[in-house]
């Protein structure tokens, strides 16, 4: 190829990158997968509506931890979570399974982004880049989250 080819590929991918990172709009192809993958696994516990149930399961709308830090959604879903939970003013203390050998990190980061742009929340969507990190970054961590740690999250 000649240089002039290859520094235009270049010039050009690099200019896609900026522009796909301005871009908050989820693909229908990652909001499909998503929706697919919620429908398969979230759901028997954060419910179809993502309104969780009473004392058992937490709602996922409007959640601060799944509208905020990508990475710290991520490690949630890898690890799970446990212990006192308080959710849009409610308790919750149960369990919830680390999903990180079931699902690959596109499955996870189409889940995240189906979760945050449906249940009435507006947040951006997520690529899997950072659940690839989030999953290296906690690969020795064998035991599931508590809220606090989750509230004291510094990415
Ligand atoms: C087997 C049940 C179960 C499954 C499956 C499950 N969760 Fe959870 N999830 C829970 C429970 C229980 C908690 C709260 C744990 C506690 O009480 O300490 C929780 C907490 C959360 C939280 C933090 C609290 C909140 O409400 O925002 C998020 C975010 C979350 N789950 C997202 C997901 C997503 C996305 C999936 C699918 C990839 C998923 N969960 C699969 C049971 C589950």
């Amino acid at each position: 190829m000649p240089k002039t080819t290859l520094a235009f590929a270049a010039a050009l991918s690099l200019l896609t990158g900026l522009v796909r990172a301005q871009d908050a709009a989820p693909t229908e192809a990652q909001l499909a997968l998503g929706k697919t993958t919620y429908m398969t696994i979230c759901i028997a516990c954060h419910q179809p509506t993502g309104m969780g149930l009473p004392m058992v399961f937490p709602p996922l709308t409007k959640s601060p931890y799944a509208n905020g830090s990508p990475e710290r959604f991520a490690a949630i879903i890898l690890k799970g979570n446990m212990g006192a939970f308080t959710v849009d003013g409610k308790p919750f203390n149960n369990i919830m399974p680390p999903q990180e050998a079931m699902l690959t990190d596109e499955k996870i980061a189409a889940a995240m982004t189906f979760v945050r742009s449906n249940f009435g929340n507006t947040a951006g969507p997520v690529s899997p880049d950072v659940v690839a990190a989030a999953r290296k970054k906690f690969a020795d961590r064998k035991t599931a989250w508590t809220q606090p740690e989750l509230d004291a999250w510094k990415e």
